[in-house]
């Protein structure tokens, strides 16, 4: 049959704001109590959900596939020492999902720099390439909205690229296949 277009997708944002989680939300689920697959589109080619999630280490990578698109996810580490490999894969990628820790207030700015510093990249910068953003831990009593969110890494400025952003709880898999499906829209 027709090959599936191919597409690179960088999941990226500070250790601890949940790209591991969403990840794995993708993968078909053995648990009962556990919402299962995101629905529709998304499908895993053949890993199972790991219990246990811990902090990356330099970076995983995952297949997923749609009816139309085969998407490779490179899960990078967030943690400060590992956030110099990122840069080295944003030629090759298509899409950018940011991930933010919607209850860390303390390092919102870091994330910020970190995305400026990703947008001004002279790999990225005068690229279309849509970005997701999850404001995530949505589920947190003290989390920030997704307005704000946005407001506090100004990305109303980010005018040469199409974003989005969604509230998303990685752990219940809330709000991610809204975001999931403007991204396969974008792309697609
Ligand atoms: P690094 O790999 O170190 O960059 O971190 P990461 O962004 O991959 O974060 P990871 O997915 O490992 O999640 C970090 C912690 O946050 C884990 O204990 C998760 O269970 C937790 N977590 C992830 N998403 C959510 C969420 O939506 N709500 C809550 N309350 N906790 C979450
Ligand atoms: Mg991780």
């Amino acid at each position: 049959g027709l090959r599936k277009k191919e597409v690179n997708v960088l999941c990226l944002g500070l250790d601890n704001s949940g790209k591991t989680t969403i990840i794995n939300q993708l993968k078909p689920s053995n648990h009962s109590n556990h919402l299962g697959p995101l629905s529709g589109e998304w499908k895993h080619a053949s890993q199972t959900q790991t219990q246990e999630i811990v902090p990356t280490i330099g970076f995983n990578i995952e297949r997923f596939k749609s009816s139309s698109l085969s998407f490779t996810v490179f899960d990078m580490s967030g943690q400060s020492r590992y956030r110099n490999l990122w840069e080295h894969y944003y030629k090759e990628s298509h899409a950018i999902i940011f991930v933010i820790d919607s209850g860390d207030k303390l390092r919102m700015v870091v994330a910020k720099e970190e995305l400026d510093t990703l947008l001004n990249h002279e790999d990225i910068r005068n690229r279309k390439m849509p970005v997701l953003f999850f404001a995530n831990k949505m589920d947190l009593r003290d989390a920030m909205s997704s307005v704000r969110v946005s407001q506090l890494l100004s990305l109303e400025n980010i005018k040469e690229k199409p974003w989005h952003i969604c509230a998303s709880d990685a752990i219940k898999g809330e709000g991610l296949q809204e975001g999931l499906d403007w991204l396969h829209e974008q792309i697609s």
